[in-house]
């Protein structure tokens, strides 16, 4: 397959027709010579593809999906809805000081002084998971301002529209009779965009407040209040507020969720990368305290990437998530290693049976343990879980291969058809123990990924198929430019020739709110309001029919070749069939390139074939939030939709061609 399959093509003619001159005792190397200059003169290239059927070959459904981490506040102050930041009100500081008291209650703050006002951390919570509640003493009779109180400015502001409903819940206490006010302001408490009161006797025993707030106006960055003016005590726990219009009700942003529903992913690797590890075992993502109730969460203080996550966001709403995009779900969990303690493989066994509970906990029956837990959520069906990857980049860490191991044996035994991951490489040489897939990660500069493009072409085609689970250019990428997303699509292509044993792909990062963009470039850029794709993002649009689609042949001749790469596929939409030829020129030259197609078994339809260009101005132009649409694809009519084809490469660019099929000949989904 690929560049090297057998072809009969322009250069092969030209090679027999040499060696009947060479039988002639005629030199062919001055006609080679020549033309090579006249290609190089010209700046031509050549693209062949062999569209016939007898060589073509099925691309895996599974190839491009998403790989989903919490890192750049992703989910918590992201995807993830909610809108108070630290709800469960003991946040830093209880990773700094345990559950001790008084603790860090940032970024809650009051409104008042300390003399109206005296706000403290107390272990008085009704939820034995979360024992830290928030006690507010009120001072004064007539404080001033009318009012006192407390109040959480989100994730660097909640962003409150004009006309839409925000949920409100939260736990209250008191002894005395209790009058307050929830408001929604502007950042600085200046804009009152809601208010309700809250009016209760008689709440000795802690009461859940649920109720909903319509905002009058609109402000970014606005923050929860909660107020009052009469002298007294109230305890405040749990505090969440959740816009109504969720994606599907389950919790997710929507317009985020839409960007990667564009991206149409096979799969959703989740929920790390180093998050699964922790920089200590203590620190790790730990599914069981992620689930249930959002107010029994204890949440946990992500020690990689710093900061404190409520897992509101927890294993449930990971395998949703990949529900709602119609993913297959790939569960990372920890393999007893963190960056720097690991559990020995002689004491592994009760996270082995953490990890096969959770296994339980997707897919078991809503009668089982933990598929009833699974049931009492809200979600009877089994979720189809058929990935699990054991750790996260610990190949050489210790302990792992002995991990592994027991991971492997008990699940294989237990699931016999899960696919399990091995976090060791084995491209280069065989693995030394058994797997379904290996993680292949990959950062890089542009050049060097471009190289990479060839990478899986050595690879053993028996034994364990590749995910490359991670890759991105990340070295003279900016904050994501147009360079990076070239190479990487040169990577992808690569890919998608040897979609053979390369059967899963997705980048790395995906997410980064703007306010805390510790992993850079990303996929996806967003603050409390606003999203844009950085040029890798839209890469990935272009390479979305790939997955399920048929790979042929494609042979470049081109003295510009080093700085091309190009792949041709047949795919499918519910109507039509295309031919898609995708052709990266990295380089700095405008090149006036040929597509010959040949063993097409079916006429293209001019009207509906189109051409779709992504470049800019210079390599390192990146997308931004007030000039989002700089370096996205453009989508043309083709000019002259024929066999042969004639165009003009810019330089900086990845063109794609889509010449519409006007019968379907073989369908795709035969092969
Ligand atoms: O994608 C960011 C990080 O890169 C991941 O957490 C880790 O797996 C890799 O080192």
């Amino acid at each position: 397959m690929g560049r090297s399959g057998s072809m009969m093509g322009t250069k092969d003619a030209a090679t027999v027709l040499c060696s009947l001159l060479l039988l002639l005792s005629l030199s062919c190397e001055y006609s080679q010579a020549a033309e090579s200059d006249y290609l190089q003169a010209q700046n031509t290239a050549l693209l062949e593809v062999d569209a016939s059927w007898k060589v073509a070959r099925k691309i895996p459904q599974t190839l491009f999906g998403l790989f989903f981490e919490e890192i750049n506040h992703a989910g918590a102050g992201g995807i993830w809805a909610e809108l108070v930041s630290n709800r469960e009100i003991y946040s830093i500081g209880f990773e700094a000081g345990g559950q001790n008291t008084p603790s860090n209650i940032d970024p809650w703050s009051i409104i008042g002084d300390e003399s109206s006002i005296y706000v403290t951390t107390e272990r008085a919570s009704r939820f034995s998971k979360n024992i830290i509640a928030l006690r507010m003493e009120v001072l004064c009779d007539h404080c001033p301002g009318g009012s006192v109180g407390i109040y959480n400015p989100g994730f660097w502001g909640m962003n409150i529209e004009e006309g839409k409903a925000y949920n409100l819940v939260m736990h209250i206490r008191s002894l005395e009779h209790v009058e307050m006010t929830a408001s929604l302001t502007c950042y600085d408490g200046s804009q009152n965009i809601a208010s309700t009161s809250i009016v209760h006797d008689g709440v000795q025993e802690w009461l859940k407040i649920e109720l909903q707030l319509v905002a009058q106006g609109t402000c970014r960055t606005s923050r929860l209040e909660l107020t009052t003016s009469k002298r007294g005590v109230i305890w405040f726990d749990q505090v969440s507020l959740m816009p109504s219009g969720t994606y599907k009700g389950h919790g997710f942003r929507k317009e985020l969720v839409h960007m990667l529903l564009d991206l149409r992913p096979q799969f959703l690797r989740f929920p790390g990368g180093c998050f699964v590890e922790g920089n200590q075992t203590k620190n790790a993502f730990r599914w069981r305290e992620s689930i249930g109730p959002w107010e029994e969460r204890p949440g946990h203080y992500g020690d990689v990437w710093k900061y404190w996550t409520d897992d509101g966001l927890g294993y449930y709403e990971f395998l949703q998530l990949a529900e709602d995009l119609g993913a297959a779900p790939i569960w990372v969990f920890n393999a007893g290693i963190s960056h720097t303690d690991a559990v020995d493989t002689s004491v592994i066994a009760p996270f082995v049976r953490d990890a096969l509970d959770s296994i339980e906990f997707a897919r078991g029956s809503a009668k089982s343990t933990w598929g009833s837990v699974r049931a009492s959520m809200g979600h009877p069906e089994r979720f189809p879980l058929k990935y699990v990857t054991v750790g996260n980049e610990d190949c050489d860490k210790i302990n792992y291969k002995g991990n592994y191991l027991k991971f492997y044996n008990a699940i294989r035994e237990a699931y016999p058809d899960i696919q399990i991951i091995s976090n060791c490489d084995g491209s280069s040489r065989p693995l030394d123990h058994p797997a379904d897939l290996y993680d292949f990660h990959v950062y890089t500069n542009p050049n060097d990924l471009f190289l990479s493009k060839d990478k899986f072409r050595r690879t053993s085609r028996s034994g364990p198929k590749v995910f490359v689970s991670e890759y991105a250019v990340n070295v003279d990428a900016g904050n994501g430019n147009l360079l990076a997303s070239l190479a990487e699509s040169a990577f992808l292509i690569g890919l998608e020739e040897n979609s053979d044993v390369v059967q899963m792909a997705s980048y790395a990062s995906l997410f980064a709110n703007d306010n805390d963009r510790n992993w850079n470039p990303d996929a996806i850029v967003f603050n409390s309001w606003q999203q844009y794709g950085t040029p890798s993002y839209w890469i990935q649009t272009i390479f979305r029919e790939s997955s399920g689609a048929v790979i042929h042949p494609v042979r470049l001749s081109s003295s510009y070749s080093g700085s091309l790469a190009a792949s041709a596929i047949t795919w499918q939409d519910n109507e039509h069939t295309f031919l898609r030829v995708k052709i990266v020129n990295i380089g700095s030259n405008t090149l006036n390139l040929t597509i010959d197609v040949a063993g097409l078994q079916a006429g293209v339809d001019r009207k509906r074939s189109a051409i779709t260009v992504l470049t800019s101005n210079n390599p390192s132009d990146e997308n931004s939030f007030s000039d989002p649409n700089k370096v996205v694809p453009v989508k043309k009519d083709l000019p002259n939709a024929a066999e042969e084809m004639q165009v003009s490469l810019v330089p900086h660019s990845l063109t794609s061609f889509d010449l519409a099929l006007d019968q379907y000949g073989k369908l795709v989904a035969d092969m």
